[in-house]
């Protein structure tokens, strides 16, 4: 079976969503920039790198992570260097890149390194000289930044909201910059909703020029073609009548979780010397993933860093009832608000939804989780 549990899934474990990247074209057409907005591990890396393999014509993709970055200067250095390492310094800019290179004191350049001998530079403001002055290109830059929202949140952390708030603000100035805008459209993501992260530092006027793309889970038939490409010519039997049930046990069809049921259905096929998966191996498989804590722990764990205090034991109690009850009816959630003394529910019940723990069904007025499978490892593992 072909199989990734974990890492951006590429090439041949990649499952094209050939209609996603036309929508995406058109979106980054009418908006320019945009935010891919997803619950967690429902296939953003792999959705950006796989634009990589296929520019679309006069656009050239660039693909970033950021996730370690703390430091807006350090932010701006890292584009500033992808930016240099992508623009050809030959013909009519041969002269600017040569005086850019000695004013920087630029020691080392390749096509993934560059090296500064001069300290103190202002990346922004480099970035804003650049675009200013390299003025033709014949491709676009698709700037892909990922774990954007990342970045955001260790700024916030560790030099304080004013930063984080000052930084949003610079980013949204080379945004619409018309010498940046005219070249380059930044498209970013995270496993943190950027929209969440930005309200809670009060400054959700930073980002309304930025468009929004969402990546959906996997429609049924979705799921069951990438349960095909998974099986690929592999011996092993999946009936249609078993695969219905594996798709209508699993209810929330995240790619990341087929996969891993996909791979404990193999070991225990192995394991049998079972050629044919039964409903009895498909309990099971479930039953073993909920085993593995490295599945569902970042589930927990970005719970802790978003949220802090009462906010924290609050949306740990939503979760708590949500899950053990089937479904937290919206009085019991009123009476968890009031018992936390929550000022202003709503932005924190919203990253529960936009995260993928839980979502509404407003005819049963509940909200309920997305995963049974996510629900039964929280019970297991939370609910004490
Ligand atoms: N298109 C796809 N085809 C096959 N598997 C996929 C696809 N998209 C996601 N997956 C599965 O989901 C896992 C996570 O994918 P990816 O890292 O792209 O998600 P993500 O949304 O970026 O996650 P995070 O929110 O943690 O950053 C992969 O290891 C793979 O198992
Ligand atoms: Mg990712």
């Amino acid at each position: 079976m072909k199989m990734i549990i974990g890492p951006a899934a590429e090439g041949e474990f990649y499952f094209a969503r050939p209609y996603l990247n036309e929508r995406f074209w058109k979106k980054l057409k009418e908006s320019h920039h945009l935010s891919i907005a997803a619950p967690r591990r429902v296939g953003k890396s792999s959705f950006m790198i796989s634009l990589l393999k296929n520019d679309k014509e006069g656009y050239r993709c660039i693909y970033i992570i950021t996730e370690s970055i703390n430091e807006p200067n350090e932010f701006f250095k890292k584009v500033y260097k992808t930016l240099l390492g992508t623009l050809n310094h030959g013909g009519k800019f041969k002269q600017f890149f040569e005086d850019v290179f000695k004013r920087l004191q630029i020691t080392k350049i390749s096509m993934t390194e560059i090296e500064f001998g001069r300290n103190e530079i202002d990346y922004y403001e480099e970035i804003l000289l650049l675009c200013r002055e390299v003025k033709e290109s014949d491709e676009r830059i698709v700037l892909m930044i990922d774990e954007f929202s990342q970045t955001l949140e260790n700024i916030i952390m560790d030099q304080g909201r004013e930063v984080a708030r000052n930084f949003l603000h610079q980013c949204r100035e080379l945004r619409q910059d018309l010498n940046v805008k005219s070249k380059i459209s930044f498209v970013y993501t995270g496993s943190i909703g950027l929209e969440n992260l930005v309200l809670s530092i009060d400054e959700p006027r930073s980002i309304t020029d930025i468009g929004h793309f969402s990546i959906p889970p996997f429609s049924s038939k979705e799921a069951n073609d990438l349960i095909t490409q998974i099986v690929d010519g592999d011996p092993i039997l999946f009936e249609k009548e078993e695969r219905m049930y594996f798709l209508e046990k699993m209810n929330w069809l995240l790619p990341y979780f087929i996969q891993v049921m996909m791979g404990e259905i193999e070991s225990i096929c192995k394991e049998e010397e079972n050629q044919k998966i039964t409903r009895g191996i498909i309990d099971l498989a479930f039953e073993r993933a909920l085993g593995n804590r490295s599945y569902f722990e970042h589930w927990l764990t970005r719970l802790r860093s978003i949220f802090k205090g009462f906010d924290f034991s609050f949306a740990k109690e939503v979760l708590n009832k949500a899950a053990v009850n089937k479904g937290i009816d919206y009085f019991e959630l009123e009476d968890t608000i009031v018992k936390f003394n929550i000022n202003d529910a709503a932005p924190l019940v919203n990253i529960l939804q936009h995260d993928g723990y839980f979502v509404k069904d407003e005819p049963n007025r509940i909200y309920r989780f997305n995963s049974p499978l996510l629900q039964a490892w929280w019970i297991r593992n939370v609910v004490i």
